[in-house]
């Protein structure tokens, strides 16, 4: 596996991969990798020839009162896994590198980023986009692929390729969970031993609306209050409850096969989110 540390040397090594007609997969993340980031780099190797993981901590998509510094990071063990993993290159460039001291241009997008998240962390998609983007560009990938966990960044992803004609097909991978159905996150290591128990609220919340849905429950309304009332005092905050349109984001009257229903909330400092796409 080779580590890459500037956007100049791995468009030249992208570059030599598609001369010798193999296509490129990149799979962006921001490291202290557990198996959800795991199992997007297996769907990778599936879509593409070559696979180029980028690990980078974002600044431009944490807001001021955000986690930026203490964001965990273990770039030995990460490029161990990676390396386990098969991958071609790991890309994990500083923030000078990646961002020109100057820098004044930022990708914006006016609907989707806007609602849910975007509604509590007003400048993290714009973020989360530029870097999508530059990373694109430096990567020059044909596939790049993104867990299903962070629905919402999904779509926006999704949007922000379909609007700008960026030439990269997106993937959408599953959620992976631990065992007890806590969805995996780089930020569970946050959790107390307490707060990862009322977590649990989540996954079970969604689990009894996606079962109720099964059962013939059409309505949205009640789908979010089974949610709320699953998590109940457990966590210390709960940012929203959700369930919508995966394309529009936007709230549904009547639940639907592929409809998103989400959380996010806090339980003491660290805030997590959650979701179920309605499958049979
Ligand atoms: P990060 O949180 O490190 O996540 C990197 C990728 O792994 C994202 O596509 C995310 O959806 C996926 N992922 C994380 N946990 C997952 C889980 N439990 N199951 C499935 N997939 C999971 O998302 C980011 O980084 C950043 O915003 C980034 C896109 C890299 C831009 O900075």
């Amino acid at each position: 596996m080779k580590t890459v540390r500037t956007k100049k040397s791995l468009s030249r090594l992208s570059r030599s991969w598609h001369e010798a007609g193999q296509s490129v997969a990149l799979v962006p993340t921001m490291g202290y990798l557990h198996e959800g980031h795991l199992s997007l780099v297996r769907l990778a190797r599936k879509k593409a020839d070559r696979v180029v993981v980028s690990v980078f901590v974002n600044p431009t998509q944490f807001g001021p009162n955000e986690d930026f510094a203490k964001y965990p990071r273990d770039e030995k063990r990460d490029f161990a896994l990676l390396a386990a993993e098969g991958v071609d290159a790991v890309f994990a460039p500083t923030p000078q590198e990646m961002y020109g001291a100057d820098a004044t241009v930022r990708v914006v997008e006016s609907s989707l980023s806007k609602t849910m998240c975007g509604a509590f962390r007003p400048i993290h998609f714009s973020g989360v986009m530029t870097v999508v983007l530059k990373l694109f560009n430096a990567s020059r990938c044909d596939v790049a692929v993104f867990g299903e966990k962070d629905a919402q960044q999904l779509s926006v992803i999704r949007r922000m390729v379909r609007d700008l004609d960026v030439p990269v097909k997106i993937v959408g991978a599953p959620l992976v969970r631990e065992a007890d159905g806590l969805a995996r996150s780089s930020r569970n290591v946050y959790l107390s031993e307490g707060e990862r128990a009322r977590a649990l609220s989540l996954s079970a919340g969604l689990d009894k609306a996606r079962e109720d849905w099964l059962r013939g429950n059409e309505s949205a309304a009640r789908a979010v209050a089974t949610v709320r009332k699953a998590i109940g005092k457990k966590a210390d905050k709960i940012d929203y409850v959700v369930a919508v349109d995966p394309d529009t984001l936007e709230p549904v009257a009547k639940l639907e096969r592929g409809t998103l229903v989400a959380v996010a909330a806090w339980f003491g400092s660290t805030r997590l989110i959650d979701n179920h796409f309605l499958r049979r």
